[in-house]
């Protein structure tokens, strides 16, 4: 069953087409990867699906709702959630405190709720904190539950920017460049991760990613994106033979390390 439809997805900045009619079912329980050279129109797609810009044209299912014309937080409400290829986290929080108010648009108890704590505040902010720990404890990341993430290596914030996506318990984890800035080491652990993340929680992963090694060995499934088209799409193994996808992007298909 697909959990995700887009269809016909195109968009516009000013003259610069930076989609153009694109189409895709993402199947429950998937690990799609979406690649293509620098300007492809990657991160717009994401952009696009998860309600931080609208698009021109087109439209978007996920979970049975109509979401094209919904803003980030309600599209988050319906269970998709990601990360960004520019960190963002909130610098002036420790790591626990990132785990935790990711969460928050997620709560139902009002402001009023807010300034009188009431049960339905403390019970959410129990639940909150529980999550978080967990999370703490998934990602290997405890240690560092009191610092604060500008302090931290590169590879770890993009560890954390996967925590607080995954602290929203989504159905759809849309991660964007996850390996970017780390070390082989990190990519290693990362590859790892995500595959264990996909078995524990049962989610579907969407994944854009420069870095082969990674796309290779944990996405079912590829799309390759050029000029904010669909050149290709296909298996692993299908992709590294296409001979446009080599032209198009990937070079000398020998040297992908995978
Ligand atoms: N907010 C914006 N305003 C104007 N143009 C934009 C905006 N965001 C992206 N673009 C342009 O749209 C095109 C697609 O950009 P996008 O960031 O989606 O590419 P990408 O495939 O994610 O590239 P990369 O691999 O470098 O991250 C590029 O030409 C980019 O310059
Ligand atoms: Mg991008």
């Amino acid at each position: 069953m697909a959990i995700l439809e887009v269809r016909n997805l195109t968009h516009f900045f000013g003259g610069l087409r930076a989609v153009f009619k694109f189409d895709l079912a993402l199947q429950e329980g998937e690990v799609l990867g979406l690649i293509g050279p620098n300007g492809a129109g990657k991160t717009t797609v994401f952009n696009l699906v998860s309600g931080f810009y609208h698009p021109t044209e087109g439209d978007i299912c996920f979970r049975g709702n109509e979401i094209v014309r919904l803003r980030p937080h309600e599209v988050t409400a319906l269970g998709m959630a990601r990360t960004f290829q520019n960190i963002r986290l909130w610098n002036t929080l420790t790591v626990f405190e990132n785990l935790c108010i990711s969460q928050h648009s997620k709560l139902g108890y009002g402001i009023l709720g807010t300034i009188f704590r009431s049960r339905g505040f403390r019970t959410s902010e129990r639940c909150i904190r529980k999550t978080a720990e967990e999370i703490l404890d998934i990602l290997s990341l405890r240690h560092y539950a009191n610092e604060y993430p500008k302090n931290l290596p590169y590879g770890l914030q993009r560890r954390i920017e996967i925590g607080r996506a995954l602290a929203m318990r989504p159905h759809l984890l849309m991660l964007d460049e996850p390996a970017a800035g780390m070390n082989p080491g990190e990519v290693d652990q990362l590859i790892e991760l995500i595959t264990w993340i996909r078995d524990k929680f049962q989610l579907t992963i969407w994944l854009i990613e420069h870095h082969m090694r990674v796309v290779m060995n944990i996405c079912e499934r590829i799309v390759v994106l050029d000029f904010g088209e669909t050149i290709a799409q296909g298996t692993p193994e299908e992709i590294r033979q296409d001979p446009r996808v080599i032209q198009a992007y990937l070079g000398d298909a020998d040297s992908i390390d995978a």
